[in-house]
């Protein structure tokens, strides 16, 4: 492996000297967290755009980077053909059968052909199977068809569902999802209303409002019968039938049902949740990279879903802690259409809302298309990278260098425009020029070759072929607790509840299940307590909820915690009136009154410190432990995270503390190359040239151009060759030359050195293969606080096996 892959650096290419229209051995990596402040990648047609994206997104799942990328065209599932033996078998299946007719050969010959142009290829950019393979293993790939059988659907079920905390509990950012989703919902049925203004989206709106903002989930049949019978008396001041009369209501609600009846929408409600967390990670948390294929959709179906699917992003997003690392991409192909600069379509505003805030959470958004004229400006603005290949017409151009310019002023930096407009003009595919913020200027550089094969658009069968294989994702289970089932024996029951001896309270749990007549209430006793979860050396403090029931029976031992068995009900959550159709089971005689509840208290306080212990995980490298409650699904990914924050921080470290030793060198090197030209001058020596140059090796290319020069260190090196080929004689020079290769070597071992450093790096920092310990957290004493232990009725079915609970 190489050095910078422990580094989160990306390998995008290899610098290009565009007088010399070749690339040059300086590789091209780009700090994974630079892209945090997003990137723009703008090129006319077969500039390589697509190439350099598809690089990124393997660059990052190299780095266990998750990504989810929306696909218009269909050729970004390309990411999932990856051969790591790079054998004609390999692609014989995946060619494009035209491409081998239309050059004249089989497809197994131009199979062979194309195998051989991808190992080449890869060989030349240093790259094999084996990357390949790293690749593969990095993540899990899934191409996703919305509203298509032929990869894996994605159901919008959830869609109407009421936002989590996230969204709901900020006012702009539910405001944002209840437009959105009306605007998509009109958009899809094809009314044509306009947004904001009419009077279906001011109704859709009302509906999803009353019903989100009480928590309340809603389906598409939902809404469809309330925009017949709505929520509300009023809208606004009107009273709802003069403001929209129930007769056109009606026809609002006959569109939307035409849609839901319209063949092939059924499949819109199948398949995985379109769930964003889900999509991002798998069960063990595995970073995913999740392509959701959307050439097969229409043009108001797409806007439906990019729009649908980057509001759920905002809203995972925000649910998120804060974050310095990347932590994972959002990737748009051919974006045209979706962030036009005057209108405003439903994907827009979520659009810029990720561009504005995604930074802070660590989410990178990239964005690619032909037509820069196309986007929105002020969005432009919050791209701090930007891939500019070549440009079609003098406008696209003019736009790019504006945008560009306007960014190096912000940034402070020198802008020679025209250098840039000619660099621009006259770039060759595949080669760009990147502007990153982070960085002191533009660099030019060639793209390197992709560990995919770039076959082009995939149809529907081969992406059926490519996903029939595939395992299904596990889903995220969550365990909720039951009362346990009782005996037949007690379903005896009479209608009217039992007297209570003073001071002891009852409750109800709700009736969960209908199913039957034969519901009883059985009497049980409800235990509630917290206890604080706290281990300093570990940092874990949190408080943890016990709620038990346990029967009430009429053995010699009434209440047995021991016997109990968790539920998921808080004291809040208990109801204090019970359904009047059930009966009651008889309370065991005598057992209940202000004394034994007082006991059973008690006891219940001491079960708890006994028998409660909290399991958590510790992860053996970094120390670092799972919070109460936690799966190992969640732990994983937060690991992952902060194994990035702390490599992250790692390489700030090594290149402050490097920068300053290699100015130092560097300056003793400009010195003593004056001096050597001096000498070389008087000698009379022939003019010096060609380069060879310091950015090949690690130091170079892992300072970038962040803190040192590395043409300077090029040229010297230079300098000192062309010198000595010409006039071996002059002592003076051969003085010069010593110092030069005297600072020579001190670079060697300043990169030697770094070389250690960062092979200490990814022992440190590899989340993937970190052992989980398991250790017990235990409820001290004095840390239980007993809220409420109490005398419930439960609800129970009577059926052949004996009782089951039905609340
Ligand atoms: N990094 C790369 N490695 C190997 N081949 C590449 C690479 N980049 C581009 N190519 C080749 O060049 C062709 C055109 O490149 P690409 O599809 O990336 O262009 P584009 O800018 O996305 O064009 P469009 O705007 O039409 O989508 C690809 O089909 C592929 O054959
Ligand atoms: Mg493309």
């Amino acid at each position: 492996m190489r050095d910078f892959e422990k580094l989160g650096q990306f390998y995008l290419g290899r610098r290009y000297d565009p007088q010399q229209k070749q690339a040059t051995d300086d590789l091209l990596l780009y700090d994974s967290k630079d892209l945090v402040t997003h990137a723009l990648c703008v090129g006319m047609t077969g500039s390589g755009k697509t190439g350099l994206c598809l690089a990124l997104m393997e660059e990052a799942a190299i780095d266990a980077v998750p990504a989810l990328i929306i696909d218009p065209k269909g050729d970004l599932s390309n990411l999932l053909l990856t051969f790591p033996a790079l054998t004609a078998e390999d692609f014989t299946p995946w060619v494009n059968a035209d491409d081998a007719r239309r050059n004249g050969q089989s497809e197994a010959d131009y199979a062979a052909a194309q195998a051989a142009t991808w190992k080449q290829g890869l060989a030349a950019w240093g790259q094999d199977g084996e990357r390949i393979a790293r690749l593969k293993n990095a993540a899990e790939f899934t191409i996703y068809t919305p509203g298509s059988t032929a990869g894996v659907p994605l159901s919008i079920l959830k869609s109407f569902a009421a936002p989590d905390a996230a969204i709901a509990g900020d006012p702009e950012l539910l405001r944002n999802r209840i437009q959105t989703t009306a605007t998509t919902l009109l958009g899809l049925a094809a009314v044509d209303a306009d947004p904001l203004k009419s009077r279906e989206h001011i109704l859709i709106a009302t509906i999803l409002q009353s019903a989100w903002t009480a928590g309340r989930d809603l389906t598409l049949p939902e809404i469809i019968q309330q925009i017949q019978t709505p929520p509300v008396a009023r809208i606004g001041v009107l009273d709802l039938d003069s403001f929209f009369p129930a007769s056109d209501r009606f026809a609002l609600a006959m569109a939307l049902n035409n849609l839901l009846a319209a063949p092939g929408f059924d499949v819109w409600m199948q398949g995985e949740p379109l769930d964003i967390g889900r999509l991002l990670y798998g069960a063990g948390g595995k970073p995913r990279i999740s392509i959701c294929s959307i050439a097969h959709l229409g043009d108001a179906e797409r806007m439906f879903f990019v729009s649908l699917l980057l509001n759920q992003t905002i809203g995972w997003m925000r649910s998120q802690p804060g974050t310095t690392s990347l932590r994972a991409i959002v990737y748009m192909d051919e974006i045209a259409g979706y962030f036009p600069p005057v209108a405003n379509p439903p994907a827009k505003a979520p659009l810029l809302t990720l561009l504005k805030q995604a930074r802070a959470f660590g989410v990178g958004v990239v964005l690619a298309t032909q037509n820069p004229v196309d986007l929105d400006y002020k969005g432009l603005a919050n791209c701090g990278t930007w891939f500019l290949g070549r440009l079609q017409t003098e406008r696209d151009k003019a736009r790019v260098l504006e945008g560009l310019e306007s960014a190096a002023t912000t940034a402070g930096q020198a802008f020679d425009r025209q250098s840039i407009d000619e660099t621009l003009s006259s770039l060759p595919s595949r080669v760009f020029v990147m502007n990153n913020v982070h960085e002191d200027g533009p660099v030019v550089f060639e793209t390197r070759w992709t560990l995919s094969y770039l076959r082009g658009p995939l149809g529907r069968e081969e992406i059926r072929r490519l996903m029939t294989d595939r395992e299904a994702v596990t889903p995220v289970a969550t365990p909720a607790g039951e009362p346990p089932p009782l005996p037949a024996s007690r379903a005896a029951a009479t209608a009217a509840p039992p007297v209570l001896p003073a001071g002891v309270a009852q409750y109800f749990l709700p009736v969960r299940s209908s199913s039957g007549t034969s519901i009883t209430y059985q009497p049980m006793i409800y235990g509630f307590a917290q206890w604080r979860c706290a281990d300093s050396k570990l940092k874990v403090d949190a408080l943890v909820d016990v709620g038990v029931v346990t029967p009430l029976s009429t053995g010699p031992v009434p209440v047995d915690w021991n016997g109990s068995a968790p539920i998921d009900i808080k004291p809040a959550d208990l109801e204090q009136a019970g359904d009047p159709e059930i009966a009651f089971a008889a309370l065991p005689p005598n057992a209940l009154n202000a004394k034994t509840m007082a006991a059973w208290t008690k006891g219940f306080g001491a079960w708890v410190y006994g028998s409660q212990s909290m399991e958590l995980m510790k992860a053996a490298h970094s120390g670092v432990a799972s919070a109460p409650g936690e799966s190992e699904r969640d732990f994983r990914i937060r690991l992952q995270q902060t194994s990035r924050e702390g490599r992250d921080a790692m390489v700030e470290k090594l290149r402050r503390k490097y920068a300053p030793k290699i100015a130092a060198a560097q300056e003793r090197l400009r010195r003593a190359q004056q001096a050597l030209e001096r000498e070389a001058e008087q000698a009379n020596a022939q003019k010096l040239q060609t380069a060879i140059s310091f950015g090949t090796t690690l130091l170079g290319a892992f300072m970038g151009r962040k803190a040192v020069s590395a043409s300077t260190l090029g040229r010297a090196t230079t300098a000192m060759r062309g010198v000595g080929r010409t006039v071996k004689e002059s002592q003076d020079i051969g003085r010069a030359q010593e110092t030069i290769a005297a600072i020579e070597q001190q670079l060697r071992q300043l990169d030697d050195d770094l070389h250690a450093e960062i092979a200490g790096i990814e022992a440190q920092f590899d989340a993937s293969t970190e052992t989980l310990e398991t250790v017990a957290c235990k409820p001290k004493k004095t840390t239980i606080n007993v809220q409420l232990v109490a005398l419930v009725w439960v609800p129970y079915a009577a059926g052949p096996g004996g009782l089951s609970p039905a609340w």
